[in-house]
Order: structure tokens, then sequence, then C-alpha cells
């Protein structure tokens, strides 16, 4: 099949290109201004070199960690991604199997297409629902108490988006509020048209989550996306992260932080974890690759707390090289999503299976027989880096 002809995640890009309109593939794979930091966040691993150590008897690898408190199979999450049902009508429920099946942990976007209570109804195993802090608190307090209704596990704090990333190739493709296509983009959307006509139905653009706001306000769906826009509060600050802490009580990581003084202070406000990420370079570009910051958070933080490298991720040595500078676990955005993009769950859990078979061959090759043996030694980096 397709599916198993891909022998990478490069392959499934490549796959979910051609599944899907062009304008709906860039919105995944695009990032903001010249997209510097997007390609940092990749090219940054090639700096730094895997040292193996070798007959150390690899007959037994081990991959087993815990994140947000919850025993995982591997040091791989899945990051929050909003919208997911516009790359495939099975959205977040297909993503959420597929990691289910393979014993990891799923995060849930506030923007997401799945009523958060229909997910954790419908898929076992490890959740985390990503949350922001909207100028109506009660909305925020709302979500805290839903989550914690269904069982969600954790939460992730977003806190990188004060304001919207310039997305330039969603601007050239006329993916804007409202809609301004170009004829290359309709000719485009005409030419996929299983994608195209359940999404003139309308059934492709639904926050799931927040909708009942709006049919509060009795307005339609574009009126949604003015809700949301209006939502975002550029005013928040630590005392915002305290607040929530408090109010959750649970494993709560900030998502969005890039320095070892921010998480120093996350952890401060309460918070159990950070997830070191640039939003997979879709806000600030010019931001640096989150593998280079990862050994200064660990290094302020001590043992204890969830550190997470975010973005850029395309190989299971990625991961290796992450976790041997001090991350706990990585994270993976358009990974998955290329995947579900390629074929629903089925190419979700085709992109999972290959970055874990990496990620197993390559501690087997760095000679090192469990994840929570990894160390600087294994890691070195190429130029001339203070790390
Ligand atoms: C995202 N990301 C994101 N993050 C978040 O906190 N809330 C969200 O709703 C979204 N939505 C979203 C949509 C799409 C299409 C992408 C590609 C990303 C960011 C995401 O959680 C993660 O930080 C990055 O995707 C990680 O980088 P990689 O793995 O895509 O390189």
């Amino acid at each position: 099949r397709r599916l198993d002809r891909a022998n990478n995640i490069a392959d499934l890009r490549r796959l979910a290109r051609r599944a899907l309109p062009r304008p709906i593939f860039d919105y995944i794979d695009g990032g903001a201004d010249d997209e510097w930091t997007l390609a940092r966040n990749s090219t940054a691993f090639t700096d730094y070199e895997l040292i193996p150590d070798v007959l150390t008897d690899v007959s037994a690898i081990r991959t087993a960690t815990s994140l947000f408190g919850q025993p995982v199979s591997a040091p791989v999450m899945l990051a929050p991604t909003g919208l997911t049902r516009m790359f495939h009508p099975e959205a977040e429920l297909a993503v959420a199997r597929a990691a289910a099946k393979h014993g990891l942990l799923y995060s849930l976007s506030t923007l997401g297409t799945t009523r958060l209570e229909d997910l954790a109804a419908a898929v076992g195993g490890p959740k985390v629902f990503q949350i922001y802090i909207f100028k109506d608190r009660g909305l925020t307090a709302e979500f805290v108490a839903r989550c914690k209704a269904a069982g969600f596990h954790g939460l992730a704090l977003t806190v990188d988006t004060p304001v919207a990333g310039n997305r330039e190739r969603d601007r050239v493709n006329g993916l804007s509020l409202p809609p301004k296509l170009t004829w290359k983009s309709i000719l485009s959307f005409a030419a996929h048209p299983s994608w195209s006509l359940p999404a003139l139905r309308g059934s492709r653009f639904d926050f799931a989550n927040v909708s009942h706001k709006v049919d509060a306000l009795a307005a339609g769906p574009m009126s949604l996306f003015d809700y949301i826009g209006g939502q975002f509060d550029r005013s928040l600050t630590w005392r915002d992260v305290e607040w929530l802490a408090a109010e959750w009580g649970g494993p709560l990581a900030v998502k969005g932080l890039m320095t070892a003084e921010d998480a120093k202070r996350a952890i401060g406000c309460g918070a159990t974890g950070v997830m070191v990420s640039n939003h997979g370079g879709r806000q600030l570009d010019g931001a640096p690759a989150p593998i280079d910051q990862i050994a200064a958070v660990r290094g302020a933080l001590g043992d204890g707390p969830d550190v997470i490298c975010d973005g850029g991720i395309r190989r299971g040595s990625d991961v290796i090289k992450a976790l041997a500078l001090g991350a706990t676990a990585c994270s993976i955005g358009r990974p998955y999503l290329y995947g579900l993009a390629a074929g629903g769950e089925a190419g979700v859990d085709r992109a999972l299976t290959l970055l874990i078979e990496e990620l197993e061959r390559t501690l087997a090759l760095a000679g090192v027989i469990d994840v929570a043996k990894l160390e600087r030694r294994h890691v070195r980096a190429r130029r001339n880096m203070a790390y």
C-alpha cells in the first residue's frame, strides 16, 4: 500500500501534499514571515552528533517513560493542532486512536474540531488538553472544569500566541477571513473533490469546543472565527499562570517558552513542566530552535519537571539527541498531520510506527538500552556552541 511505501516522515509529507488542496497543505506546512525559524527547528538537529557506546548488549531496548504523570510507551507525544478536520474527516479521533494504540500521550487543541468530552469518551490512553487563557476567564475556568469531568490527565497552556503569527503562504493562497481565494487556489480545490465536496457542506470548519459560546450569541460560523480572534488576551502575565495552576491543581505544562529564566518562572508559578517551543515556527520568526535551548532549560530546572522539546522533530534520532541534552520527551505536530492527511488513522499510525522504529534502532546503534540511560556524553555539538 501507499502508506507502507512511506519510508520516513518526508515521504508522508509528499503524500500529504498530493492528497490536499495546496492552500490546506500550505496551512500545515508553512510558518511565519521568512520561515527561518521553521527551517532552523529541523536543521539545528544536524549541529549535534550522536556518540555511540559499542558492545553493550542491546538485546532488550526500553523506551517507556512518564509524562504529565502518566506512563507512556515512548518519549514522544502528539502536539495539539487546531482545525484538524480540515486535514481528514476523522480528525482528532483518528489521531488520538493511533496515539492510544502506540501508548503515546495525545493532546487536544482548544481550537480542535472534536468536543473534548466526545474525545475522552471515545478514546482511552493518556490525554492532555491544550488551553488558552481567554479574555473571558470564565471560558477558561469552564474548560478546566470540563477537562476534570472528562478525565484529562494534564493541561498545556500555550503562551506564544498573544497575537496571530504572520503566515504569508496563507495570504498568498487567500486563506484568510473572509477567504480571498486566488484562481490558482480555486483550481487546486477543484482538483481535490474528495476534500472539497464535504467542505462545501461546511462540515470541516467547527471549533467544537467553543461553538456553544457562539450558538448562544445566535451567530454564524464566521462570527465563530471573530469570536475566537477577539478572545486572545494580549495582557496575559505570569500571574495568570499562577491562577490557572491553582484552578486546575494537576499536571500543567507551559507551552511556548524558550529560555531557562522563563522555565524557572513557569515552575515557580505552579507548572509541573515546560514545552520548549516556538509553535513550530508559526509565531515569532527569528526565535531559536527548541533543541538548542534544552540543555539550558534542564540545567535551570534540575531533575524533576517535564522538559518537552517541541518542534522540528522528523527522525527518531532527533528524539534521542533531545533526550541526551536533557529533555524528558519530544512533541511532534506536522509529522502526524502529514500522516493524517495522507491516510487518516492508518497514516498517523504509519508516522508513529516510523518514528518509534527509528528511535529504537538509534538507541541500539548508540549502545544505550534504555531512554532513561541517555546522558549528555552521548551527544556533542558539531560547532563550538555554548550548551
Ligand atoms: C499547530 N500548533 C498549535 N499549538 C497550539 O498550542 N495550539 C494549536 O491550536 C496549534 N495548532 C497548530 C496547527 C497546525 C496546523 C500546526 C502545524 C501546529 C503548534 C504545535 O502544537 C507544535 O508546537 C508544532 O507543530 C511543533 O512543530 P512541528 O512538530 O510541527 O515541527
